[in-house]
């Protein structure tokens, strides 16, 4: 044991929760930061550390006529996506981590990462986040406390997360919750200037799955070090939906409202930087209906009493992909941002103290680029990362749903699955029954973008969108959704289940160009899906599922030839026959933990091929 060391703020009036005490000193001591600062969540606060991140040079200011409150944040350029080598399940046995996870024992990850957290946030005030993952009003709040030697972590988390004081108040001396421990991994020696952007080249992200616990080292990205979403959130909620009934998913949630007025509820699970944010958020180009947001990444999903699905949104911000967002594409993101108090991180900066992405319209005759560097429009790189974000208050979202704070969620009328394909995918399919949805998102498969590190554009599958955020075995988590599909205690009513559709917004026609104009245009789709569930609208039915003829997707007024729309909606047989030995050999991987009914869903699905 490490002699007990004088911390300034270790004893503290903020808390008398036991547990929660004694796990901050416990990390204290060990971490030996120069104060502990219980964060309230308040203005004074965010004034406060965002004045101090802006003097450290870690944030610069933005112009308050442009973006009031708000912030641009360049990371170290090594530091700027999840590392998925570097994330790990640490369940007691192996088997329990499955193969699509790194594995290590917990007490051998624990011995490890306690080297590396000891004495890590010297020279560093270490702060305590209070937070809830939904809303605090929910019957049981899913409470956690993050530990964090970052001070641009504790800004980003009180816009993605409810957090501060009123947390604190509602656990009370009792409340269990998620220690989810942070650090940067770079602490300071007496004198020692600090950098912008301080963090480790040693990063690990493990989750206890037993013990629900995290702890993260080595990276301040937001998807590394904002533990609330995707460690808590996904990872650590999967685990908890598994042993629970639930489903804690990579979903946007949004509702639809028809010209007649009805209303519908829809999910998606598309992987990242695969356009859930800008679905979210869709400004339909069709006469008479409406989109409201009710989240744009995660959705954690409960059968209700009448035996319907309800989704929940945990979070309390948007953290979106920024290139490509603009007016014309995302309307209702930059309405959002412009409200400002919002942060920035890896775009560029504009001469007048604003921020500027491709995809913006022409760029500016000089901008700073996401490396510090002057950038003008004949530069060989673009000026922002193609994972560069901006995170911003859900509630600053025009077109926010009422029901996005309501502890019970929304009943789900349909789940879509996507992914981004340059070929083979229709636009959209229905599944034929929920097992067969189930299979769609079983052999998900997209090409990888920039929000994790490694190759961009290898095709690889992502099961339900979750490949890098299940908490468990992915063949369990299979036969979690099969279960699910029997209804509440196995008792349910099939027309009850949410319908399950399969989208590609990516296709490509032989010249690289997207054959579907996508963005609002997707809202196109949406009627059909609707309609779908109505049993009003036409459909082929196809070996890979009930696909719209061209006449029964509404286009009127929509820009595309005959040509790109029949290509964008064909199943090709040949092309299928060639994707069935990948989706064999995957199956494989997970051995006799992969549910029966999804090997007969794919026999079935080659005999529907051989029979085309
Ligand atoms: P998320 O990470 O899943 O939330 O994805 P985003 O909504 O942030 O989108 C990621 C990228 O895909 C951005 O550059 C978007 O501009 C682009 N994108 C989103 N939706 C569409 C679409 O319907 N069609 C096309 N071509 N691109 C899209
Ligand atoms: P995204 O969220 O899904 O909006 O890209 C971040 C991530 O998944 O890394
Ligand atoms: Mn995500
Ligand atoms: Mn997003």
């Amino acid at each position: 044991m490490s002699a007990p060391v004088a911390i300034q703020g270790l004893d503290t009036t903020a808390t008398t929760h036991p547990g929660l005490l004694s796990w901050v000193a416990e990390m204290a001591t060990l971490t030996t930061p120069d104060r502990v600062v219980w964060c309230d969540g308040s203005d004074a606060e965010w004034r406060r550390l965002t004045d101090q991140l802006v003097e450290a040079g870690t944030l610069v200011r933005l112009d308050e006529k442009h973006k009031p409150n708000s912030f641009w944040a360049r990371t170290d350029p090594s530091d700027v996506a999840r590392v998925e080598e570097r994330t790990f399940i640490c369940s007691e046995r192996e088997s329990d981590a499955g193969p699509t996870n790194n594995w290590m024992a917990p007490h051998e990850m624990k011995q490890t990462m306690t080297e590396l957290y000891r004495g890590c946030m010297r020279g560093r005030t270490m702060y305590v986040i209070p937070f809830c993952m939904g809303p605090l009003t929910a019957e049981k709040p899913m409470f956690g406390v993050e530990l964090t030697d970052s001070a641009y972590v504790v800004a980003s988390m009180r816009i993605m997360a409810r957090m501060g004081s009123e947390v604190l108040a509602a656990m009370g001396d009792t409340a269990e919750f998620v220690p989810a421990m942070h650090s940067i991994g770079a602490p300071l020696e007496p004198g020692e200037a600090d950098v912008a952007w301080p963090c480790s080249q040693t990063k690990y992200i493990s989750h206890f799955p037993e013990t629900r616990e995290i702890w993260s080292y080595g990276s301040g990205y937001g998807g590394n070090s904002l533990l609330g979403k995707k460690c808590f959130s996904l990872r650590i909620g999967s685990v908890m939906g598994r042993d629970e009934g639930w489903l804690a998913e990579h979903m946007l949630i949004l509702r639809l409202t028809s010209p007649a007025g009805k209303v519908y509820h829809i999910t998606g699970a598309f992987p990242s930087a695969c356009g859930k944010t800008n679905l979210a958020m869709l400004e339909p180009t069709i006469p008479g209906w409406k989109v409201e947001t009710l989240g744009d990444d995660i959705a954690w999903m409960r059968f209700g009493e009448d035996g319907r699905l309800y989704a929940v949104n945990p979070e309390y911000g948007l953290f979106g992909v920024a290139p490509g967002t603009d007016y014309t594409t995302n309307p209702n993101a930059m309405r959002t941002i412009a409200k400002g108090n919002s942060l920035f991180t890896n775009v560029a900066l504009t001469d007048d103290g604003d921020i500027w992405w491709e995809g913006m319209g022409e760029p500016p005759a000089h901008l700073t680029d996401w490396k510090g560097r002057d950038w003008t429009p004949d530069s060989d790189e673009p000026s922002s990362h193609p994972n560069s974000r901006f995170c911003t208050p859900i509630t600053q979202c025009p077109i926010l749903a009422d029901a996005y704070d309501d502890p019970r969620g929304v009943p789900i009328d349909a789940i879509l699955f996507g992914g981004r394909r340059a070929g083979t995918i229709p636009l959209v399919s229905q599944s034929r029954d929920w097992n067969h949805g189930v299979f769609q998102g079983a052999t998900l498969s997209s090409e990888t973008t920039a929000a994790a590190v490694g190759k961009v554009g290898v095709v690889r599958r992502d099961p339900m969108a979750m490949l890098p955020f299940i908490g468990y075995h992915a063949g369990d988590y299979f036969s979690h959704w099969i279960d699910m599909g029997k209804g509440p205690a196995g008792g349910g009513d099939a027309d009850r289940l949410p319908k399950i559709f399969y989208v590609n917004w990516f296709r490509r026609g032989e010249d690289g160009r997207f054959l579907w104009p996508g963005f609002g245009e997707n809202s196109r789709v949406l009627k059909w899906v609707v309609e779908r569930l109505e049993g009003t609208a036409e459909a082929r039915e196809t070996p890979v599922g009930f696909v719209p003829t061209p006449e029964a997707l509404d286009t009127d007024g929509l820009d595309i030839s005959r040509d790109d729309l029949v290509a964008a909606l064909a199943v090709d047989p040949e092309e299928w026959r060639a994707e069935l030995p990948s989706i064999n050999e995957w199956f494989e991987r997970f051995g006799d933990k992969l549910p029966g009914v999804l090997w007969a869903e794919l026999d079935a699905l080659k005999a529907r091929l051989a029979n085309d």
